[in-house]
Protein backbone atom coordinates (compact mmCIF):
# COMPACT_ATOMS: atom_id res chain seq x y z
CA UNK A 1 0.00 0.00 0.00
CA UNK A 2 1.55 3.49 -1.03
CA UNK A 3 1.11 5.67 2.77
CA UNK A 4 1.74 9.23 1.56
CA UNK A 5 2.68 11.15 4.43
CA UNK A 6 2.40 14.69 5.58
CA UNK A 7 4.45 15.67 8.72
CA UNK A 8 3.07 18.50 11.10
CA UNK A 9 4.79 22.02 10.94
CA UNK A 10 3.81 22.49 14.98
CA UNK A 11 4.83 18.68 17.05
CA UNK A 12 3.07 19.63 20.57
CA UNK A 13 4.73 18.88 23.54
CA UNK A 14 4.66 15.57 25.13
CA UNK A 15 2.62 15.64 28.24
CA UNK A 16 3.44 14.90 31.20
CA UNK A 17 2.43 11.01 32.81
CA UNK A 18 0.61 12.46 35.29
CA UNK A 19 -1.72 14.42 33.55
CA UNK A 20 -2.74 11.08 31.36
CA UNK A 21 -6.39 10.15 31.89
CA UNK A 22 -7.70 8.59 29.23
CA UNK A 23 -8.22 9.62 26.17
CA UNK A 24 -8.26 13.55 26.10
CA UNK A 25 -4.34 13.86 24.29
CA UNK A 26 -4.07 13.19 20.91
CA UNK A 27 -1.05 12.71 19.09
CA UNK A 28 0.23 14.65 15.93
CA UNK A 29 -0.65 12.79 13.05
CA UNK A 30 -3.74 10.67 12.14
CA UNK A 31 -3.92 8.41 9.43
CA UNK A 32 -6.63 8.19 6.94
CA UNK A 33 -8.09 6.63 3.66
CA UNK A 34 -11.16 6.47 1.62
CA UNK A 35 -13.41 3.72 0.22
CA UNK A 36 -15.64 4.06 -2.31
CA UNK A 37 -17.38 0.80 -4.36
CA UNK A 38 -15.53 1.38 -7.52
CA UNK A 39 -12.40 2.16 -6.38
CA UNK A 40 -11.52 0.20 -3.08
CA UNK A 41 -9.63 1.34 -0.43
CA UNK A 42 -7.50 4.57 -1.73
CA UNK A 43 -5.72 7.43 -0.79
CA UNK A 44 -4.00 6.39 2.09
CA UNK A 45 -2.45 9.37 4.28
CA UNK A 46 -0.78 10.15 7.35
CA UNK A 47 -1.73 13.84 8.00
CA UNK A 48 -1.33 16.30 10.66
CA UNK A 49 -4.20 16.03 13.35
CA UNK A 50 -7.66 17.83 13.21
CA UNK A 51 -10.84 18.36 12.33
CA UNK A 52 -12.11 16.10 9.96
CA UNK A 53 -15.11 17.87 7.20
CA UNK A 54 -18.12 15.85 6.92
CA UNK A 55 -21.48 16.18 4.50
CA UNK A 56 -23.89 17.12 6.48
CA UNK A 57 -26.00 14.39 5.13
CA UNK A 58 -23.54 11.88 5.72
CA UNK A 59 -24.55 8.35 6.85
CA UNK A 60 -22.92 8.07 9.55
CA UNK A 61 -24.77 11.30 11.48
CA UNK A 62 -28.07 10.06 10.51
CA UNK A 63 -27.89 6.01 10.46
CA UNK A 64 -24.97 5.68 13.27
CA UNK A 65 -23.18 3.33 10.41
CA UNK A 66 -20.12 3.57 12.92
CA UNK A 67 -17.50 1.01 14.10
CA UNK A 68 -14.00 1.22 16.07
CA UNK A 69 -11.56 -0.74 17.57
CA UNK A 70 -9.21 0.02 20.60
CA UNK A 71 -5.83 -1.41 21.26
CA UNK A 72 -2.27 -0.07 22.35
CA UNK A 73 1.33 0.61 21.96
CA UNK A 74 3.65 -0.48 25.29
CA UNK A 75 6.88 0.95 25.76
CA UNK A 76 9.06 -1.70 26.83
CA UNK A 77 12.13 -1.19 29.24
CA UNK A 78 14.70 -1.43 26.17
CA UNK A 79 12.88 1.23 24.59
CA UNK A 80 11.26 -0.50 21.44
CA UNK A 81 7.52 -0.38 21.01
CA UNK A 82 4.91 -3.25 20.68
CA UNK A 83 1.51 -3.95 19.89
CA UNK A 84 -0.61 -6.90 21.76
CA UNK A 85 -2.44 -8.96 19.59
CA UNK A 86 -3.00 -6.59 16.55
CA UNK A 87 -4.49 -9.21 13.87
CA UNK A 88 -7.24 -9.98 16.39
CA UNK A 89 -8.38 -6.21 16.30
CA UNK A 90 -8.26 -6.49 13.10
CA UNK A 91 -10.47 -9.73 12.60
CA UNK A 92 -12.96 -8.23 14.73
CA UNK A 93 -12.51 -5.14 12.91
CA UNK A 94 -13.54 -6.79 9.45
CA UNK A 95 -16.62 -8.77 11.45
CA UNK A 96 -18.08 -5.66 13.05
CA UNK A 97 -17.84 -4.31 9.58
CA UNK A 98 -19.51 -6.88 7.92
CA UNK A 99 -22.46 -6.65 10.85
CA UNK A 100 -22.78 -2.61 9.98
CA UNK A 101 -22.30 -3.28 5.57
CA UNK A 102 -19.40 -1.41 5.96
CA UNK A 103 -16.44 -2.69 3.77
CA UNK A 104 -13.49 -5.23 4.64
CA UNK A 105 -10.39 -4.25 4.99
CA UNK A 106 -7.56 -6.62 4.31
CA UNK A 107 -5.80 -7.79 7.07
CA UNK A 108 -2.15 -7.54 5.60
CA UNK A 109 -3.78 -4.25 4.86
CA UNK A 110 -5.10 -2.78 8.14
CA UNK A 111 -1.67 -4.11 10.11
CA UNK A 112 0.30 -1.94 7.49
CA UNK A 113 -1.61 1.44 8.31
CA UNK A 114 -1.41 0.39 11.98
CA UNK A 115 2.53 -0.31 12.40
CA UNK A 116 3.20 2.73 9.68
CA UNK A 117 1.05 4.69 11.97
CA UNK A 118 2.65 3.87 14.92
CA UNK A 119 5.99 4.10 13.83
CA UNK A 120 5.31 7.84 12.84
CA UNK A 121 3.91 8.58 16.24
CA UNK A 122 6.03 6.25 18.39
CA UNK A 123 7.79 8.43 20.63
CA UNK A 124 4.27 9.84 21.81
CA UNK A 125 4.29 5.96 23.77
CA UNK A 126 4.90 7.22 27.69
CA UNK A 127 7.32 5.01 29.33
CA UNK A 128 5.98 5.27 32.85
CA UNK A 129 4.29 2.55 34.69
CA UNK A 130 1.00 1.59 33.67
CA UNK A 131 0.61 4.38 30.58
CA UNK A 132 0.66 3.55 26.71
CA UNK A 133 -0.42 4.72 23.49
CA UNK A 134 -4.18 3.44 23.03
CA UNK A 135 -4.65 3.02 19.30
CA UNK A 136 -8.45 4.02 18.17
CA UNK A 137 -9.18 2.91 14.46
CA UNK A 138 -12.33 3.77 13.35
CA UNK A 139 -14.49 3.39 10.24
CA UNK A 140 -17.70 5.44 8.95
CA UNK A 141 -20.25 5.29 6.18
CA UNK A 142 -20.14 8.51 4.22
CA UNK A 143 -22.17 8.87 1.41
CA UNK A 144 -23.99 12.25 0.71
CA UNK A 145 -27.12 11.40 0.66
CA UNK A 146 -30.30 10.40 2.99
CA UNK A 147 -31.47 7.45 1.56
CA UNK A 148 -31.18 4.40 3.84
CA UNK A 149 -29.14 1.23 2.53
CA UNK A 150 -25.69 -0.08 2.89
CA UNK A 151 -23.50 2.75 1.79
CA UNK A 152 -21.03 2.97 -1.15
CA UNK A 153 -18.26 5.09 0.24
CA UNK A 154 -16.76 5.06 3.58
CA UNK A 155 -13.77 6.16 4.86
CA UNK A 156 -11.09 4.48 8.06
CA UNK A 157 -8.96 7.09 10.28
CA UNK A 158 -6.43 6.34 13.16
CA UNK A 159 -6.05 8.40 15.72
CA UNK A 160 -3.71 7.79 18.89
CA UNK A 161 -3.88 8.23 22.45
CA UNK A 162 -1.52 8.37 25.02
CA UNK A 163 -3.10 6.68 28.14
CA UNK A 164 -2.75 5.90 31.85
CA UNK A 165 -5.73 4.04 33.61
CA UNK A 166 -9.37 4.07 32.57
CA UNK A 167 -11.03 4.22 35.63
CA UNK A 168 -9.64 6.73 38.32
CA UNK A 169 -9.41 4.18 40.76
CA UNK A 170 -6.36 2.75 38.28
CA UNK A 171 -5.91 -1.46 39.40
CA UNK A 172 -7.84 -0.06 42.64
CA UNK A 173 -11.49 -2.31 42.44
CA UNK A 174 -14.35 -0.46 41.21
CA UNK A 175 -18.30 -0.37 42.24
CA UNK A 176 -20.63 -1.98 39.64
CA UNK A 177 -24.21 -1.54 39.19
CA UNK A 178 -26.30 -4.68 37.85
CA UNK A 179 -28.48 -2.86 35.43
CA UNK A 180 -32.61 -4.25 35.48
CA UNK A 181 -33.93 -1.75 33.14
CA UNK A 182 -32.43 -1.08 30.08
CA UNK A 183 -30.67 -3.52 27.92
CA UNK A 184 -27.08 -3.44 25.93
CA UNK A 185 -28.13 -6.10 22.67
CA UNK A 186 -30.26 -9.03 22.10
CA UNK A 187 -29.01 -11.78 19.90
CA UNK A 188 -29.23 -11.07 16.07
CA UNK A 189 -28.61 -7.29 17.07
CA UNK A 190 -25.41 -5.30 17.39
CA UNK A 191 -24.11 -6.63 20.61
CA UNK A 192 -20.88 -8.57 19.28
CA UNK A 193 -20.15 -5.83 16.84
CA UNK A 194 -17.92 -2.95 17.99
CA UNK A 195 -20.35 0.06 16.87
CA UNK A 196 -20.62 3.17 18.21
CA UNK A 197 -24.43 3.01 18.40
CA UNK A 198 -24.28 0.28 20.99
CA UNK A 199 -22.08 2.73 23.28
CA UNK A 200 -24.65 5.75 22.99
CA UNK A 201 -27.72 3.03 23.92
CA UNK A 202 -25.60 2.48 26.96
CA UNK A 203 -25.27 6.26 28.01
CA UNK A 204 -28.36 6.65 30.18
CA UNK A 205 -27.95 3.45 32.24
CA UNK A 206 -24.26 4.12 32.72
CA UNK A 207 -25.30 8.35 33.82
CA UNK A 208 -28.03 6.65 36.59
CA UNK A 209 -25.07 4.32 37.82
CA UNK A 210 -22.66 7.04 38.13
CA UNK A 211 -25.37 9.53 39.81
CA UNK A 212 -25.27 6.19 42.01
CA UNK A 213 -21.95 6.60 43.35
CA UNK A 214 -21.00 3.62 40.65
CA UNK A 215 -17.87 3.06 37.66
CA UNK A 216 -19.82 1.37 34.99
CA UNK A 217 -23.15 -1.27 34.76
CA UNK A 218 -23.40 -5.20 34.33
CA UNK A 219 -25.71 -5.69 32.12
CA UNK A 220 -28.65 -8.58 32.17
CA UNK A 221 -29.50 -10.55 28.99
CA UNK A 222 -31.81 -8.74 26.61
CA UNK A 223 -34.66 -11.74 26.79
CA UNK A 224 -35.05 -13.08 29.98
CA UNK A 225 -33.06 -10.22 31.77
CA UNK A 226 -31.47 -13.31 33.88
CA UNK A 227 -28.32 -13.62 32.62
CA UNK A 228 -24.72 -11.92 32.88
CA UNK A 229 -23.81 -10.58 29.83
CA UNK A 230 -20.65 -8.11 30.38
CA UNK A 231 -19.51 -4.54 31.46
CA UNK A 232 -20.10 -1.03 29.74
CA UNK A 233 -16.46 -1.40 28.60
CA UNK A 234 -15.27 -4.70 29.79
CA UNK A 235 -16.18 -8.40 30.06
CA UNK A 236 -16.70 -9.95 33.30
CA UNK A 237 -15.36 -13.04 34.81
CA UNK A 238 -16.06 -14.28 38.80
CA UNK A 239 -14.67 -17.01 40.87
CA UNK A 240 -17.22 -19.22 42.76
CA UNK A 241 -16.48 -22.13 44.61
CA UNK A 242 -12.90 -21.79 42.76
CA UNK A 243 -14.16 -21.83 39.11
CA UNK A 244 -13.46 -19.27 37.16
CA UNK A 245 -17.07 -18.53 35.61
CA UNK A 246 -17.38 -16.10 32.28
CA UNK A 247 -20.87 -15.44 30.02
CA UNK A 248 -20.44 -17.71 27.05
CA UNK A 249 -20.05 -15.87 24.07
CA UNK A 250 -23.79 -15.70 22.90
CA UNK A 251 -24.35 -12.99 19.68
CA UNK A 252 -24.61 -10.20 22.29
CA UNK A 253 -21.73 -10.03 23.87
CA UNK A 254 -18.45 -8.26 22.67
CA UNK A 255 -15.81 -10.89 21.96
CA UNK A 256 -12.90 -9.06 23.87
CA UNK A 257 -9.24 -9.72 23.28
CA UNK A 258 -8.28 -10.01 26.32
CA UNK A 259 -10.90 -12.10 27.86
CA UNK A 260 -9.81 -14.45 24.72
CA UNK A 261 -6.30 -13.93 26.62
CA UNK A 262 -6.93 -14.19 30.18
CA UNK A 263 -8.81 -17.77 29.74
CA UNK A 264 -5.42 -18.99 27.62
CA UNK A 265 -3.23 -17.79 30.81
CA UNK A 266 -5.97 -19.29 33.05
CA UNK A 267 -6.31 -22.83 31.63
CA UNK A 268 -2.52 -22.62 31.31
CA UNK A 269 -1.74 -22.58 34.78
CA UNK A 270 -4.15 -24.81 35.26
CA UNK A 271 -7.63 -23.39 36.45
CA UNK A 272 -11.23 -24.60 35.54
CA UNK A 273 -12.85 -21.82 33.22
CA UNK A 274 -16.30 -22.08 32.10
CA UNK A 275 -17.41 -20.51 29.36
CA UNK A 276 -21.07 -20.43 30.41
CA UNK A 277 -24.49 -19.32 31.18
CA UNK A 278 -23.87 -17.19 34.76
CA UNK A 279 -27.74 -16.22 36.12
CA UNK A 280 -28.43 -13.43 37.94
CA UNK A 281 -29.58 -15.90 40.72
CA UNK A 282 -26.61 -17.72 40.77
CA UNK A 283 -24.79 -15.08 41.04
CA UNK A 284 -26.07 -13.25 44.02
CA UNK A 285 -26.55 -16.56 45.76
CA UNK A 286 -22.78 -16.95 45.70
CA UNK A 287 -22.48 -13.01 46.84
CA UNK A 288 -25.19 -13.85 49.86
CA UNK A 289 -23.13 -17.05 50.86
CA UNK A 290 -19.73 -15.48 50.12
CA UNK A 291 -18.35 -18.41 47.48
CA UNK A 292 -18.11 -15.29 44.65
CA UNK A 293 -14.57 -14.90 45.59
CA UNK A 294 -13.44 -12.56 43.36
CA UNK A 295 -14.49 -10.59 40.31
CA UNK A 296 -13.36 -8.84 37.55
CA UNK A 297 -13.71 -7.20 34.46
CA UNK A 298 -10.98 -7.24 31.27
CA UNK A 299 -10.68 -4.93 28.28
CA UNK A 300 -7.63 -2.99 26.54
CA UNK A 301 -8.47 0.60 27.92
CA UNK A 302 -9.19 -0.77 32.00
CA UNK A 303 -6.61 -4.31 31.34
CA UNK A 304 -7.77 -6.11 34.34
CA UNK A 305 -10.52 -4.39 37.06
CA UNK A 306 -10.71 -5.63 40.27
CA UNK A 307 -14.56 -5.19 41.22
CA UNK A 308 -15.19 -4.73 44.91
CA UNK A 309 -18.64 -4.19 45.28
CA UNK A 310 -22.06 -5.19 43.08
CA UNK A 311 -25.50 -3.57 43.52
CA UNK A 312 -28.64 -5.40 42.47
CA UNK A 313 -31.86 -4.02 43.03
CA UNK A 314 -30.54 -1.73 45.91
CA UNK A 315 -28.90 -4.35 47.46
CA UNK A 316 -24.80 -3.92 47.63
CA UNK A 317 -22.60 -6.82 47.51
CA UNK A 318 -18.88 -6.23 48.44
CA UNK A 319 -16.60 -8.60 46.35
CA UNK A 320 -13.53 -10.24 48.47
CA UNK A 321 -13.83 -7.54 51.23
CA UNK A 322 -13.53 -4.76 48.35
CA UNK A 323 -9.89 -5.58 47.85
CA UNK A 324 -8.18 -7.33 44.59
CA UNK A 325 -8.14 -11.18 45.18
CA UNK A 326 -4.91 -13.34 44.56
CA UNK A 327 -6.41 -14.70 40.82
CA UNK A 328 -7.03 -11.18 39.71
CA UNK A 329 -3.97 -9.59 41.06
CA UNK A 330 -1.95 -12.67 38.93
CA UNK A 331 -4.23 -11.50 36.01
CA UNK A 332 -3.08 -8.72 35.71
CA UNK A 333 0.63 -8.88 36.51
CA UNK A 334 0.77 -11.80 34.08
CA UNK A 335 -0.91 -9.70 31.07
CA UNK A 336 0.71 -6.65 31.75
CA UNK A 337 4.22 -8.28 32.34
CA UNK A 338 3.64 -9.91 28.80
CA UNK A 339 2.41 -6.53 27.45
CA UNK A 340 4.77 -4.21 28.59
CA UNK A 341 7.64 -6.65 27.49
CA UNK A 342 8.65 -6.95 31.41
CA UNK A 343 8.33 -10.84 31.23
CA UNK A 344 8.73 -13.21 28.08
CA UNK A 345 5.52 -13.58 25.81
CA UNK A 346 5.09 -18.06 25.44
CA UNK A 347 1.92 -17.14 23.57
CA UNK A 348 3.47 -14.97 20.39
CA UNK A 349 0.80 -12.18 21.14
CA UNK A 350 3.26 -9.40 20.99
CA UNK A 351 4.08 -7.61 17.86
CA UNK A 352 7.34 -5.32 17.81
CA UNK A 353 7.14 -2.20 15.55
N1 LIG B 1 -16.91 -5.37 26.11
C1 LIG B 1 -17.11 -4.12 25.67
C2 LIG B 1 -18.49 -3.62 25.54
C3 LIG B 1 -16.01 -3.31 25.32
O1 LIG B 1 -16.18 -2.06 24.88
C4 LIG B 1 -14.71 -3.84 25.46
C5 LIG B 1 -13.55 -3.03 25.09
O2 LIG B 1 -13.05 -3.11 24.03
C6 LIG B 1 -14.57 -5.16 25.90
C7 LIG B 1 -15.69 -5.89 26.23
C8 LIG B 1 -13.22 -5.80 26.02
O3 LIG B 1 -12.65 -6.10 24.76
P1 LIG B 1 -11.09 -6.11 24.52
O4 LIG B 1 -10.52 -6.99 25.56
O5 LIG B 1 -10.91 -6.66 23.17
O6 LIG B 1 -10.61 -4.72 24.65
C1 LIG C 1 -11.36 -0.62 24.93
O1 LIG C 1 -11.13 -1.26 25.96
O2 LIG C 1 -10.56 -0.50 24.02
C2 LIG C 1 -12.62 0.03 24.73
O3 LIG C 1 -13.04 0.10 23.63
C3 LIG C 1 -13.30 0.66 25.80
C4 LIG C 1 -13.82 1.95 25.33
C5 LIG C 1 -15.19 1.92 24.84
C6 LIG C 1 -13.40 3.12 26.09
Amino acid sequence: MQISITKTTNPAAKPAPDTLGFGKIFTDHMFLMDWTEGEGWHDARIVPFGPLSIHPASTVLHYGSEIFEGLKAYRRADGQVQLFRPIENIRRMNNSAQRMCLPQIPEDMALEALTEFVKVEQEWTPSAPGTSLYLRPFMFGNDESLGVHAVHNATYVLIASPVGSYYKEGINPVKIMIETEDVRAVRGGTGEAKCGGNYAASNRAGKRAEEKGYSQVLWLDGVHRKYIEEVGAMNVMFKIKGEIVTPALSGSILPGITRKSIIEVLKDKGYTVSERLLSIDELTAAMADGTLEEAWGCGTAAVVSPIGELAYEGRQYPVNGGEIGPVTQMLYDTLTGIQWGKTPDPYGWTVQL
